[in-house]
Formats: C-alpha cells, sequence, structure tokens
C-alpha cells in the first residue's frame, strides 16, 4: 500500500491508483510523454497517442493486482504523475510509466513516485528492478542514476509499416540465412519450453509473462522451429510490451519476420541491443523501419547479459 499520509510540504501525497484518478493521470500521461517526444525527436506516434489511450493503459493495470500503481496527487485531489511497475511473486520487478505532468515538472514529483515503487520491490525482497528509458532523455537517466539505477545495455527501438515479405528479404541482403527453419503460432503447450529457451538465455523466469501474452494476444505469438518441430525461439509479439527470445540469430530473423507478414507489415515496435547483435540492427534498416529511439535498460539489483548463442529482443518493460 502506498504511503497515503498527509502532504509532507513538498505540496502533493502519494496514493495508490484508483478509478476516480484513471482520467486525470491518463492525460497527464500523454502530456508528459509528448511534450518529451518533441523536446527529445522521438516520434510522439511511438509513445502514447492520445489522453484516451493513456486512460485506457492505465485502467487495464487497474484490474491486475500484479502491478504496483500509485499516483502523486495535489491538495485538491489533481493527480499530478503516476508510476506503474509490474510487480508480484517475479524475479523481475519491471517499471513503467513513470510520468509527470510538465506543469509539476521539477519539483521532485518522479522522484517520489519512484522511490515508493522501490521501496515496494524491496518489501518484496525483488531479486531485480528493471526499466528503460529513451536515452534522449538526460533528466529520467539522471534521476534514474540518483535512485540506484545503472545502465546495463542500449537499445534500437524502430517501427514503421513495411511489405509483409520485408523482413525474408532484408534477411537475404545481410547475410542471414533462414533456411531450414519453420515458423507457427505459438500453442499453449509451447510456453514451458519458450520459458525455458528465456531462462536458460537470461537467468531467470518468465513462464508467467509468455503464458499472459498467448492468452490476451494469442494471434501476435510465434513460435520458430526446426523441420522436425524442435522449438529455437519465440516471440510475443512486435509491440512495446512484446519480446522475442531465440537461440540462433537466424532463428530471431525467422520468427520476427512470420510476425511482421502476419500483421501485414505494421510493426509497432522492435528492440534491438545493438551493441550484443550489431547485424540485427542492419536488418532493421535493410527492411526500411525507421529507427524511433535509443534506450537505455537499466537496473538495480541482478542483472545477467543473455548468454552466448541466445538473441533477445526486450519489452519496453525488461
Ligand atoms: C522523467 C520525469 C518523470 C521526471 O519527473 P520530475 O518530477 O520532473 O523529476 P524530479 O523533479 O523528481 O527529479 C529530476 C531530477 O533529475 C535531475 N536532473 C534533471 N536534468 C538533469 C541533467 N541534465 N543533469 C543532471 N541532473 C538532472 C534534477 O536535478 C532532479 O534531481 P534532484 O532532485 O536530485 O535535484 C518527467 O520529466 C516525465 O514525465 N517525463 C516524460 C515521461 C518520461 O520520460 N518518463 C520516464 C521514462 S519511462
Amino acid at each position: 500500500m502506498a504511503n497515503s499520509g498527509d502532504d509532507d510540504g513538498s505540496g502533493f501525497t502519494i496514493k495508490d491508483m484508483r478509478p476516480e484518478h484513471v482520467e486525470d493521470a491518463g492525460r497527464a500521461l500523454f502530456t508528459a510523454f509528448y511534450v518529451d517526444s518533441l523536446a527529445t525527436g522521438v516520434p510522439p506516434t511511438y509513445n502514447v497517442a492520445s489522453p484516451e489511450q493513456g486512460s485506457s493503459l492505465l485502467e487495464s493495470f487497474l484490474s491486475q493486482p500484479a502491478v504496483y500503481k500509485v499516483v502523486a496527487v495535489d491538495a485538491a485531489g489533481k493527480v499530478l504523475g503516476g508510476a506503474c511497475m509490474q510487480s508480484g511473486d517475479a524475479y523481475v520487478h519491471a517499471i513503467g510509466p513513470l510520468f509527470v505532468s510538465p506543469n509539476s515538472a521539477d519539483r521532485g514529483v518522479g522522484k517520489t513516485l519512484m522511490r515508493s515503487l522501490i521501496e515496494h520491490a524491496r518489501k518484496l525482497n525483488a531479486p531485480s528492478i528493471r526499466l528503460t528509458t529513451s536515452a534522449a532523455n538526460r533528466k529520467s537517466f539522471c534521476l534514474y542514476i540518483s535512485l540506484g539505477f545503472r545502465p546495463v545495455e542500449c537499445t534500437s527501438a524502430f517501427f514503421g509499416t513495411v511489405h509483409p515479405d520485408a523482413g525474408e528479404c532484408a534477411a537475404f541482403a545481410v547475410g542471414i540465412s533462414t533456411e531450414g527453419i519453420s515458423t507457427r503460432k505459438m500453442e499453449e503447450a509451447d510456453v514451458k519450453v519458450c520459458a525455458e529457451i528465456y531462462s536458460k538465455g537470461m537467468g531467470y523466469d518468465r513462464e508467467d509473462d509468455i503464458k499472459a501474452m498467448l492468452t490476451k494476444s494469442p494471434e501476435r505469438c510465434w513460435v520458430a522451429t526446426t523441420e522436425d518441430n524442435t522449438i529455437l525461439g519465440y516471440t510475443t509479439g512486435l509491440f512495446l510490451a512484446g519480446h522475442t527470445m531465440t537461440t540462433s540469430e537466424a532463428a530471431w530473423v525467422a520468427v520476427v519476420s512470420r510476425a511482421i507478414k502476419e500483421k501485414d507489415g505494421d510493426v509497432s515496435g522492435i528492440s534491438i541491443p545493438g551493441v550484443l547483435y550489431p547485424r540485427l540492427i542492419k536488418w532493421a534498416l535493410a527492411m526500411k523501419l525507421v529507427l524511433a529511439r535509443h534506450s537505455w535498460y537499466m537496473v538495480i539489483g541482478k542483472y545477467q547479459r543473455p548468454k552466448d548463442d541466445f538473441y533477445w529482443s526486450p519489452s519496453t518493460y525488461h
């Protein structure tokens, strides 16, 4: 439970997010990211597209007990900002979004919201707290460093609308052969194997997330296999909440290309840790995707880089 005590003189208090906060908070979320987009040149459509979209994202979190969510409100009850964290009993507690209305910036609201999340994660003995933040946003980077986060990866996020077959053509152009790799829809029976691949590569379990993504958006979830149906990796979708993990570069390209094809070439987001996988950046560019932003992947606590021969694309959360 967030501290819902009196204002300590700062002009705001932190409260658990409730239905009555959602409309105001959605507006603050949209405005915060819109202003940030204008200031940093990240396409606004890549962030939250409207106040309504902001509210509906937050509303969806209200019904999820595993998401810890707080708002900062002033004496009149107006929402100044908010923050959310995928929590539950997971190994990784993933923060996002954090937002403060530009009218209330630079008063410590963001830092106080973040402290409330970190305190909650620590109470639950979370081994690892993670987030991603736009590398162009100097303020959020400094804020997170001051709270104990360390930058561990830099990711490049691409989006755009391309030809449905662009993934395969681009693979050919950059010298990646997907011969012998098949792709098909993920099925419930695949989740355990996919989760094993993820935990072998990254050192922690993500089965619940994979299962939840398959339940919520089965049309986005795909696996890459050998011809005898051994799973080589999977994606839970090419959008901010989806992630990908495979056991080879070719399997990564095959499964992501299949997801692109099935969405008629509509890519709302692919995040590539380019230091680890420089050729995948070339692949995204060969496909004529647009680079939307670079982000820092930041961690408090445990972090293991993907092991050799594992190809990982994080969601916007982790
Ligand atoms: C990022 C954001 C949440 C910050 O909220 P805020 O309430 O204005 O931030 P705070 O006032 O709590 O803290 C900002 C800190 O950064 C520091 N800071 C800001 N710019 C800095 C810079 N260029 N160099 C060094 N420090 C800087 C400030 O000094 C302050 O630290 P201090 O309190 O130790 O002095 C807000 O700007 C926002 O909503 N941005 C758009 C959305 C976003 O980017 N969210 C986060 C990414 S997921």
